[in-house]
């Protein structure tokens, strides 16, 4: 099977910590030359350190730092880069928004929501694809959420900007296409990030329980009995990426323990 991403650029988006973290360093693992992008360049340049990289076979690890909630600064930073290489593999990621009943939610929260995710992707897409086609190579894997098949509790504004991006993605698959460039979803479950740790922690704080109490209790629906680790999204993310996945596109793929019960 051929995994080899030797002499590929990827742009990893929210890859200071968590789950693009995973996929940076799964990414580096098969070859790939990895550009991060976050707001934080002290815990970029320790990612990329911890990074494999083959200086003998060309690769080369990098950080921007952009924050996703100014998305003019983004399309500055993204078209200079582009300017100097192409690149052919994107994990769109970025944090997500706060949870909270739906009903409770301010426009704003949407708006914002709506920006930090669709609109940001949508525009790294407009910026890589020309480098992509001249490549003829690109893989575009947007990393999302198992609330595209079932809607979560508590996570009204997510829930609906999730939906949005899926069908976004569908769209990019099917245009995109005809150029040999793929568009994939990966929907995490609960897995073991700052986002879940901020996440329980609220919800807990909230019924008088500890964050492990609630932790045990989140874990009884999931089939694998556990929840999960970033480096298992990001080998699923790094395996969309590969030569090895040549024919999928426009598809969800939930790395979710088999929490979600829909096919
Ligand atoms: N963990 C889970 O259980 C789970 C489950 C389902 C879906 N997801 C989704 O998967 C995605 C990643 O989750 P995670 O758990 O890895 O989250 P995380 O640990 O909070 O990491 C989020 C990443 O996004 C970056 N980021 C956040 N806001 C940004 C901004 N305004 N501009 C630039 N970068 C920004 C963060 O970088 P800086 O803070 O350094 O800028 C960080 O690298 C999120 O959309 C999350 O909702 C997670």
């Amino acid at each position: 099977m051929n995994l080899d991403l030797f002499g590929k650029n990827a742009l990893v988006c929210g890859g200071s910590k968590g789950i693009g973290k995973a996929c940076a360093i799964q990414l580096a693992s098969l070859g790939a030359s990895v550009t991060l992008v976050s707001r934080s360049p002290d815990l970029m340049s320790e990612v990329v350190s911890e990074m494999e990289m083959n200086i003998e076979k060309g690769q080369d690890h990098d950080w921007l730092k952009v924050d996703f909630q100014d998305i003019d600064d983004l399309r500055k930073r993204i078209k200079t880069i582009v300017s100097n290489k192409n690149y052919q593999i994107l994990i769109n990621n970025t944090g997500g928004p706060a949870g909270g009943p739906i009903l409770n939610a301010e426009v704003e929260e949407f708006k914002a929501a709506f920006s930090q995710h669709l609109l940001c992707n949508h525009t790294i897409v407009q910026l890589l694809k020309k480098g992509m086609i001249e490549s003829g190579y690109g893989r575009i894997i947007n990393i999302i959420s198992t609330s595209v098949k079932a809607p979560l509790d508590n996570l009204g504004v997510s829930n609906t900007i999730r939906g949005a991006v899926a069908s976004w993605a569908k769209t990019m698959a099917n245009e995109l296409g005809v150029y040999g460039i793929t568009v994939n979803n990966v929907l995490p479950g609960f897995t073991d990030t700052q986002r879940l740790k901020d996440l329980f922690g609220s919800r807990a704080e909230k019924m008088g329980i500890s964050y492990e109490e609630l932790a045990e209790q989140f874990k009884t629906s999931v089939p694998l009995d556990r929840i999960g680790r970033p480096e298992e999204v990001g080998a699923a993310a790094a395996f969309l990426a590969s030569p090895a996945a040549s024919y999928i596109t426009g598809i969800n793929m939930p790395v979710d323990g088999g929490r979600t019960r829909s096919l």
